[in-house]
């Protein structure tokens, strides 16, 4: 295993999309931002430092961050952010996870333009349990605004409202040709375009990031089906389809056949849309690559052959989400065991959704009866505190700032499903589950029907769990566990919680620390649906979470 160092600039750089050009946070001064390659086993080692005006913290999406807590970097929760001027040195190791992760910014929405890449390879000498593709290309999906950034943040942020939707998404920073938009007095469509170009009869590994702010996805490239071989950095068994869908924060990799009598020239659009079932306004726009069978014959055009597009779902089909989520197995092979808790030390049932706040600025709220919108766990709305969790557990100074008491299950039971009850106000708080080293917990996630049943993408930092089992309706505690899968479960760091359903997962409480979890779409995330577990020490000294380094930037 080797270190391998990045130096990341947060700085801010000017980017054009859409015939406008803007100001955005970027580090280094590329949208997308760099790539960070590591071996399974690898040490990572990236010096931010911020020149930027805003206060950043970035996160490692996905990576366990096994006694490294202090590089896991959501801000408030691992660390205080790294004011302008400041820098930070995240250290960590990649352990037991291969495949594709992301990093972003974790504070505020500035991950809107800053993500990039985590690719992680085998390591030297292992092979991937597929046949190897010829090439690798990672494929993230973004949102893009024409307004200023900073001004879309704070319009959603003070109206307590949801965000101006985008005008565009993006495939690796580019909108494509299906927008149409033409700048100034030029007839032509500026082109900004993803184009992947491939041999005929070869194989491509797509790496799929969704890094949209608040959109799942689904994906698809016309006449081509993809071969789905893992999920959040984990094996999966291999699977073909047409269309797969992706929930923000997740990742997939995907092996895609280039067809071995395809024309000189031919071309064939990847398209990403959204699979939303809510009413309210959301971006519904197509963002188009071209996948171009590229030959070094210049005289060959491809421009005068017809480009064949995919056709996608329906924006609201909730049953195909459910039918493709259904499919994902883990590999569990004797390589890459599927380690599912067998038993269970500690349940919890969570339900997830909106909810309201009173309004506090008159004219400024959004929500029903001039209330502001609020999202919970448990009724809980989540408020991340003025200095970080996991310093004051590490200094035993939780005064003031956390208490342990979330509650490990609704404290009054509705029909979560049904006619939602009528008081829809939620409680505020700071509070925390706190478990022992090494617990199994069972993890049941209920969705809520108040103010409309919504898909939502759960992301816990710190681990990987198995979602055992999956369904509609009001979770069964009588007999829907009977019907888990405790064999080959897919392994994952961010499910979606369907609409109007629940979702269990399990996973073991091995690693000390204070562990983030939440609703990946942004908005949700800002109106409260967090909250975070407090993994103590464990006895033997392997067990236990380092002391923080000397340069964690303070509050
Ligand atoms: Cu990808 Cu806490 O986030």
């Amino acid at each position: 295993a080797e270190t391998r160092k990045y130096q990341f600039n947060v700085q801010m750089a000017s980017v054009t999309r859409l015939c406008g050009t803007k100001s955005i946070v970027t580090v280094n001064g590329q949208y997308p931002g760099p790539t960070l390659f590591a071996r399974e086993g690898d040490h990572i080692e990236v010096n931010v430092v911020n020149s930027s005006p805003y206060n950043v913290s970035l996160h490692w999406h996905g990576v366990r961050q096994l006694l490294s807590g202090w590089a896991d970097g959501p801000s408030y929760i691992t660390q205080c952010p790294i004011q302008p001027g400041g820098s930070y040195v995240y250290r960590y190791q990649i352990v037991g996870q291969r495949g594709t992760l992301w990093w972003h910014a974790h504070i505020s929405w500035l991950r809107a333009t800053l993500y990039g890449p985590i690719v992680i390879l085998p390591p030297a000498g292992v092979p991937y349990p597929f046949p190897a593709p010829d090439e690798e290309v990672p494929v993230m999906f973004g949102e893009w605004w024409r307004n200023d950034t900073e001004a879309v943040i704070a319009q959603a942020l003070q109206t307590g409202g949801g965000p101006n939707i985008s005008d565009a998404y993006t495939i690796n920073g580019l909108p494509g040709p299906l927008y149409n938009y033409t700048c100034g007095s030029s007839a032509a469509a500026a082109q900004e375009t993803f184009t992947l170009k491939v041999r005929p009869g070869k194989t491509y590994m797509l790496r799929l990031i969704n890094a949209a702010l608040n959109d799942e996805l689904f994906f698809s490239v016309a006449n081509h089906t993809l071969t789905v071989v893992d999920v959040d950095a984990l094996y999966v068994k291999p699977f073909a389809v047409d269309t797969l869908v992706i929930a923000p924060g997740q990742t997939s990799n995907v092996l895609l056949g280039a067809k071995p009598d395809a024309l000189p020239g031919a071309r064939y659009y990847m398209e990403a849309r959204p699979y939303t079932n809510t009413q309210g306004t959301f971006d519904n726009t197509t963002v188009a690559g071209i996948l171009e069978y590229g030959y070094e014959d210049p005289s060959v055009s491809s421009t005068n052959l017809p480009i064949s597009a995919p056709t996608l779902p329906q924006i609201n089909d909730t049953s195909f989400v459910a039918n493709y989520t259904a499919r994902l197995r883990s590999l569990a092979s004797a390589d890459y065991p599927a380690a599912v808790p067998q038993a269970v030390d500690r349940r919890f049932f969570f339900t997830v959704g909106l909810g309201t706040h009173p309004c506090a600025v008159n004219g400024t709220c959004q929500g029903p009866n001039g209330s502001r919108f609020a999202a919970s766990v448990n009724n809980v709305s989540f408020v991340l505190p003025t200095t970080a969790l996991l310093q004051a557990h590490f200094s035993g100074r939780s005064n003031g700032v956390y208490t342990t008491d979330f509650p490990a299950a609704p404290l009054v039971p509705f029909n979560y499903t049904g006619t939602p009850p009528n008081g829809t106000n939620v409680m505020n708080g700071t509070k925390v589950v706190a478990l022992p080293f090494g617990a199994t917990v069972e993890l049941v996630l209920q969705d809520t029907s108040i103010l409309g049943a919504e898909s939502h993408p759960l992301h816990l930092h710190g681990f990987n769990f198995y979602v055992v089992g999956q369904g509609f309706g009001n979770f069964d505690p009588v007999n829907d566990p009977a019907k888990f899968n405790l064999v080959d479960p897919v392994e994952r760091n961010t499910v979606g919680v369907p609409a109007g359903g629940w979702v269990a997962i399990r996973f073991r409480a091995d690693n000390p620390g204070v562990w983030f979890m939440h609703c990946h779409l942004e908005v949700h995330m800002s109106w409260g649906l967090k909250m975070a577990w407090l993994v103590q020490d464990g006895s033997l000294p392997n067990q236990k979470l380092p002391p923080p380094p000397s340069d964690l930037p303070q509050c």
